[in-house]
């Protein structure tokens, strides 16, 4: 039975896609408070806090591995910056790092970003340091401690930390994956699309056949730039009513 490890596993789209990969994987649900983990049949349950570098050694050196799914979908939308890249981007570095030498061959690494992380939408001098061909995991642990922006721009540092594991790991099927607007507790009732919708777009990355992409960001098997080469409507028009916080 192959092994999958997926973070922020008790609840919204994480518990939906560990429910779903438990079907056939044993899952390791990493969760902050294994006390309130929910119980999923042929799951075990993990602490794991990604905002803290020792509790992710801590997890990952109880992982013996080899792991075929290894899923960072652990996220925040609010905080302060420092606190936001700490568990979008440091978590899912750390983690990945960590958890890189018992990766089984082929193994499929899933970041879990989202379409505020466009680089289309990010400050320039953001957009240059990500591009930069010289980016390495040191940069952006750097850009961690003074994060240029919060939830989109950790999203796009995501992304290229995804290319680089992408680059550093041939071997495995590297790539982010957005799960669109989801009706979870952070993306609110108003949001249109299900938690089944959502979790369809993360399985998506976590069931690639051997010979699928990697290095890339897709959103319901289909590559971004597909979404970026036809204008969305306007942000206001796709705000449910009573919506106050902005699109996850
Ligand atoms: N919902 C959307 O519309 C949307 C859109 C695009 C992308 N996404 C992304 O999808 C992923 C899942 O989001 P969701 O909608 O399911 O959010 P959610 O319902 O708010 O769940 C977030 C999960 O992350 C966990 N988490 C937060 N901080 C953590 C930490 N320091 N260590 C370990 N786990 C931590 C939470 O655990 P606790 O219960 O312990 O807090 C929870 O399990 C996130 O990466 C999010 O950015 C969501």
């Amino acid at each position: 039975m192959p092994t999958a490890l997926v973070t922020g596993a008790n609840r919204g789209i994480g518990l939906a896609v560990a429910r779903d990969l438990a079907r056939d994987h044993d899952v390791i649900l990493a969760v902050r408070d294994p006390g309130k983990a929910p119980t999923i049949a042929r799951a075990r349950v993990e602490k794991l806090d990604v905002s803290l570098p020792e509790s992710i050694a801590a997890c990952a050196a109880r992982v013996t591995g080899p792991l075929d799914v290894l899923v960072n979908n652990a996220g925040v939308y609010t905080g302060s910056p420092r606190e936001i890249w700490a568990v979008n981007v440091r978590g899912p570095l750390l983690l990945t790092r960590a958890l890189a030498g018992k990766l089984a061959k082929g193994a499929r690494v899933v970041m879990v970003t989202s379409g505020l992380g466009a680089l289309s939408s990010q400050p320039e001098s953001l957009v240059r340091k990500l591009q930069d061909p010289d980016l390495g995991f040191e940069d952006i642990l750097a850009l961690c401690e003074q994060p240029p922006g919060g939830y989109g721009p950790s999203k796009a540092a995501l992304n290229a930390l995804m290319r680089l594991f992408a680059r550093e790991l041939p071997e495995a099927r590297v790539n982010a994956v957005d799960p669109g607007w989801v009706r979870t507790d952070m993306g609110g009732p108003g949001a249109p699309r299900s938690v089944e919708q959502g979790t369809a777009s993360v399985l998506w990355g976590c069931r690639l056949p051997a010979e699928g992409p990697t290095g890339g960001v897709f959103r319901d098997g289909l590559a971004t730039h597909t979404f970026e080469a036809t204008p969305e409507a306007p942000r206001s028009d796709r705000r449910g009513p009573g919506r106050r916080r902005g699109d996850p």
